[in-house]
């Protein structure tokens, strides 16, 4: 089995240091892509390692398959990782690389054979066996990388960021690459680490995304945990709301008018709307914040219902789709609209925005959401 249980696991890299990682509570289960994300600095590094055995737990349990592993050096723990810089050895060739791990080991030359074999199988290595790193292009040497990590039939892998150095049309090949490599290997149980958002939501079972800063102290290390739909759909407070998608959800300041069970009117900006949430432990009166994504906002009839007149104040236009940035009295400076590619607003004129009451989240004045009670994608 390849489940990993942290139990509230904690890091501290120093005594006089705050901590890196504060009880973090999560399990990743038995053959499942589990994608850690957050901001810079915020312990994904951290984390991974401490998986691997490469970092001491200060406090906390980790369990790999029913056992507990603090203590656990990172040959027994039977995980292999794959790091963003590649780490192959310049001399040895694509196949030595590949077979390097299992030779130290004392392995039998006929398996470590057929294990390199089954690696470069997957992976489409074949014509490169002979070749040294410094003949490979940046993703094939990921893909070398990724083999050596294959052929130790590890029960977990771990990613940190593997694809950072490619460039794009290569992020997004190796991006199926591993996909597919995680479905054939049903088994075994995956961590990814990644600040792109594509591959988190693409990826992952499930995502952990992590705090940083106080908010750590505060709250614990793991802002919320929960498949990508969950994540872009109820985030459980404005941090999870604005980290995930992109571009980020419009936040706006606003007033708690009344609150019934499926919904709650809000005063934004000298406009009453109607947020499609379950606020009733709120008091009327209450400062709270309204927030929209981009892509959820629809133009409309000026006078429409639940319309804002608001001034447009720039348009970025990406083919499929156009960035338009309006000014709305009380929001944010780069209130943001995305609409089809098609639309051509101009500049300097005066839109409708419609925001419907199923497309709006609300966080009380501490950030938390408040639940949504429409049906929603899972
Ligand atoms: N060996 C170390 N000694 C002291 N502090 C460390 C050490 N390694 C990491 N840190 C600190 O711990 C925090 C978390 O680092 P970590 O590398 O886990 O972050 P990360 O989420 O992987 O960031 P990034 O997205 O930039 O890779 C950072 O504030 C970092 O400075
Ligand atoms: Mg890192």
């Amino acid at each position: 089995m390849s489940r990993i249980e942290f139990k509230e696991v904690s890091k501290r890299y120093g005594p006089a240091l705050p901590l890196t990682i504060n009880k973090a509570e999560l399990t990743v289960e038995h053959g499942e892509f589990c994608v850690f994300v957050g901001p810079s600095g915020c312990g994904k590094s951290t984390l991974l390692r401490m998986v691997a055995g490469l970092e001491e737990i200060s406090e906390g349990e980790l369990i790999i398959g029913g056992t507990t592993v603090n203590k656990l050096p990172p040959s027994k723990r039977g995980v292999a990782m794959v790091f963003q810089s590649y780490a192959l050895y310049p001399h040895m060739t694509v196949a030595e690389n590949m077979a390097f791990g299992l030779r130290i080991l004392g392995a039998d030359r006929t398996a470590i054979d057929r294990k390199v074999k089954a690696a470069a199988d997957i992976l489409q290595l074949g014509p490169l066996m002979n070749r040294l790193p410094k003949e490979l292009s940046g993703g094939q040497r990921q893909r070398v990388a990724i083999g050596r990590a294959i052929v130790k039939e590890p029960k977990v892998f771990l990613f940190d960021e593997p694809l950072s150095n490619l460039d794009a049309a290569l992020r997004v090949q190796t991006r199926l690459e591993i996909a597919k490599l995680h479905r054939e290997l049903g088994s075994a149980s995956m961590i990814y680490v990644t600040h792109d958002q594509v591959e988190a939501m693409t990826l992952a079972d499930k995502i952990v995304l992590l705090h940083t800063g106080d908010l750590i102290q505060e709250r614990g290390s793991v802002a919320q945990t929960g498949s990508p739909m969950m994540l872009y759909h109820r985030p459980a407070s404005l941090f999870v709301a604005e980290f995930i998608g992109s571009p980020k959800m419009n936040i706006l300041s606003a007033k708690l008018i009344s609150a019934e069970h499926s919904h709650a009117v809000v005063e934004v900006a000298g406009h009453r709307l109607n947020a499609a949430v379950d606020a009733r432990h709120l008091a009327a009166g209450a400062s709270v914040k309204l927030g929209i994504r981009p892509e959820h906002i629809v133009l409309g009839e000026e006078g429409a219902p639940a319309s804002i007149q608001v001034a447009l104040e720039h348009v970025e236009r990406l083919g499929d789709a156009s960035l338009l940035y309006v000014n709305l009295p009380g929001g944010p400076s780069m209130f943001t609209v995305r609409v089809e590619g098609s639309v051509r607003p101009v500049q300097g004129t005066s839109l409708s925005l419609r925001l419907l009451p199923d497309q709006l989240h609300l966080f009380d004045s501490a950030g938390l959401a408040c639940t949504r009670t429409v049906e929603l994608p899972t």
